[in-house]
């Protein structure tokens, strides 16, 4: 049987790349996100190269969508086998002087409470499946990056002490976290910068298929062998 990858940020950039990538090599996949239209598109990409996809939107921010995807997952298909956590989000309004405290909640409860929540749903599955949880971080968990924002540098960089923790705790039961670190990558998020790249800035910049490629390679890598950090940054990033 296939084991079940289950993606968050599947409708766009990352996410979407990555679920593409596992479907195509052997991965069943479940696509989460908001936009149940953009996770549509994903399943159908999959699907028309013979993959199998479920889509099951939530928001990663809320409990119970959580507990409900999950609970789909095991019903439908059987314990989840992988996680690739790339729902993320960040504000223009990201330094000190303009940043609003609800923003900030937002943006930590999106891209740090939430990664530890859908790893806490499904951290039953992955003991028994001897899973692989993929967390797409940034360039700016690894290294300070003046520009990312507080908010955003501050949830990323708690990413590294969440997939250690994993990988210390749990790796009895097989189970390994690898803390993955993109630098510039062209997507939508850009859209959220102050400063949005124009289409010369973006045409060196990584793509999300770069980022498919990577976590395939983590996913692929033995059950012996833990990949605990990838930074992969554009070669033109300084
Ligand atoms: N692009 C970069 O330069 C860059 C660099 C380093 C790291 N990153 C990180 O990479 C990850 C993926 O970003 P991307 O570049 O691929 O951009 P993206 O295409 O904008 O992907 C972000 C995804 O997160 C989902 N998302 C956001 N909030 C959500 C919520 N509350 N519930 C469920 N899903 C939610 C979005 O889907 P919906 O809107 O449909 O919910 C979207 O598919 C993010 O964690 C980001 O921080 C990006």
């Amino acid at each position: 049987m296939q084991p079940i990858l289950w993606v968050t940020g599947a409708g766009s950039g990352m996410g979407r790349a990555a679920a593409i990538s596992a479907a195509a090599n052997g991965w069943r996949v479940v696509l989460s996100g908001r936009r149940e239209a953009a996770l549509d598109e994903t399943a159908r990409t999959i699907g028309s190269t013979g993959g199998t996809a479920m889509v099951a939107p939530l928001d990663v921010r809320n409990a119970d969508d959580i507990a409900r995807v999950h609970a789909s997952i095991t019903d439908d298909w059987g314990p989840v086998g992988g996680l690739v956590l790339s729902a993320g989000l960040n504000n223009p309004h990201r330094a000190w002087r303009d940043q609003s405290m609800p923003d900030f909640a937002d943006i930590i409860n999106t891209n740090l409470l939430a990664v530890a929540a859908v790893i806490d749903s499904a951290l039953p599955d992955l003991r028994q499946t001897a899973g692989t949880v993929v967390v797409i971080s940034s360039f700016a968990g690894w290294r300070f990056s003046p520009n990312a924002g507080v908010a955003y540098s501050a949830s990323k960089t708690a990413l590294s002490a969440l997939c250690e923790s994993l990988n210390a705790q749990e790796a009895d039961h097989g189970v390994r976290a690898c803390n993955l670190c993109p630098g510039d990558v062209d997507s939508d998020f850009l859209a959220l910068r102050p400063n949005v790249p124009d289409s010369t800035a973006r045409a060196v910049m990584l793509t999300p298929g770069d980022i498919g490629r990577a976590v395939q390679f983590v996913l692929d890598s033995p059950a012996h062998v833990r990949i605990n950090e990838l930074v992969i940054t554009p070669v033109a990033q300084h």
